[in-house]
């Protein structure tokens, strides 16, 4: 499938119309962060699309983040737990997870795991993740459990990232409405990219519902053939179009990067002479880059916020 999907003239003549569709819904980081005065901090690693890389970026921001000396907290939001088990958590012990933390079951300080690696803590992700439907689906102010948890947690991390599962259910709008900017990784596969525009669908929704939706953060491209003319094909073409948005960093397919879960390790631990390794790291440089840039605009409009009321009050 991937190979037909990534057929040349699908790639040009399809893709860039279908991340249109998605990213045009999008609103402008800079314009956002004006606006709602927000300091970035908690980033979800979303698309519907299973298989594109979430749990592998999530984990290997999270320890990048973290070994650049940034306090990061990482929450398994999938039912499936593999950035736990990733990580070296026994199936056994995935529980109290974030489920028990969301459902009211268990206190954040009893659930919140601390890792061997330091500044990395961890909510782990458990089966039971896939009663958040049901569990959620009919309180009040459904969409919004996983914001009070990372408002609970809000000067004990300084970034909060959250691995969510291929899907657009309840958990991945609760991911969304926490968000201040949110990562998609994709796969330079037809399918990969049509998740993107169901993504563009949900973010869309929520704004109109919730009044509030997170910028995109960037688009990483991932799990991509090396010396692959049709995978090349797609990435100048949705960098031609979203050049800004695409993070310079591309993530190819590095055997190292499969086997290292097997290992519960991260890819700086198990192989850190890969180009897996290395590839991590650079984004994790871009990711820090673009966060500091827009705390810069957040700390300028509060001095701005400051100078207005001193004048206000002084005249
Ligand atoms: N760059 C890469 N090179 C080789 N293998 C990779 C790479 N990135 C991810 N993988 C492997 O691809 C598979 C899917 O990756 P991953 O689990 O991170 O995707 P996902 O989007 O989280 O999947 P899901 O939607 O099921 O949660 C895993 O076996 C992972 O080890
Ligand atoms: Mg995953």
């Amino acid at each position: 499938m991937l190979g037909q999907s990534c057929a040349q003239p699908l790639a040009q003549a399809h893709i860039p119309r279908v991340l249109s569709e998605a990213f045009d819904r999008l609103p402008n980081p800079f314009l956002f962060t004006a606006l709602f005065g927000t300091m970035l901090q908690t980033i979800p690693v979303v698309n519907n699309k299973g298989g594109v890389a979430k749990t592998t970026t999530s984990i290997n921001l999270s320890v990048g983040l973290a070994r650049q000396g940034k306090r990061v907290l990482l929450i398994d939001l999938d039912s499936q737990g593999s950035a736990s088990l990733a990580l070296g958590i026994p199936r056994a012990k995935l529980n109290p997870s974030t489920a028990d933390v969301l459902f009211g079951d268990a206190s954040l300080n009893r659930s919140i795991r601390d890792l061997s690696i330091p500044n990395l803590d961890l909510l782990t992700g458990s089966l039971r993740l896939s009663n958040a439907d049901t569990r959620l689906g009919s309180t009040e102010h459904r969409e919004q459990h996983l914001k009070r948890i990372v408002d609970e947690v809000n000067d004990r991390y300084d970034v909060v990232i959250v691995d969510c599962a291929p899907s657009t259910s309840l958990l991945t709008i609760n991911a969304l409405v926490a968000a201040d900017g949110f990562i998609i990784p994709v796969s330079p596969s037809y399918l990969s990219l049509e998740g993107v525009i169901s993504l563009g669908e949900v973010v869309h929704n929520v704004r109109q519902n919730m009044g509030e939706a997170a910028p995109v953060l960037g688009v990483l491209m991932t799990r991509v053939p090396k010396h692959d003319e049709d995978a090349e094909a797609v990435i100048e073409q949705v960098r031609k179009h979203y050049g800004g948005k695409v993070f310079d960093t591309v993530i190819h397919k590095d055997p190292a990067l499969e086997s290292a879960p097997g290992h519960g390790e991260s890819i700086y631990a198990y192989a850190p002479d890969s180009q897996g390794a290395a590839e991590y790291e650079a984004l994790t440089r871009e990711v820090s880059d673009r966060l500091e840039r827009y705390g810069e605009v957040y700390r300028t409009i509060q001095k701005n916020e400051k100078r207005r009321s001193a004048h206000a009050s002084n005249s």
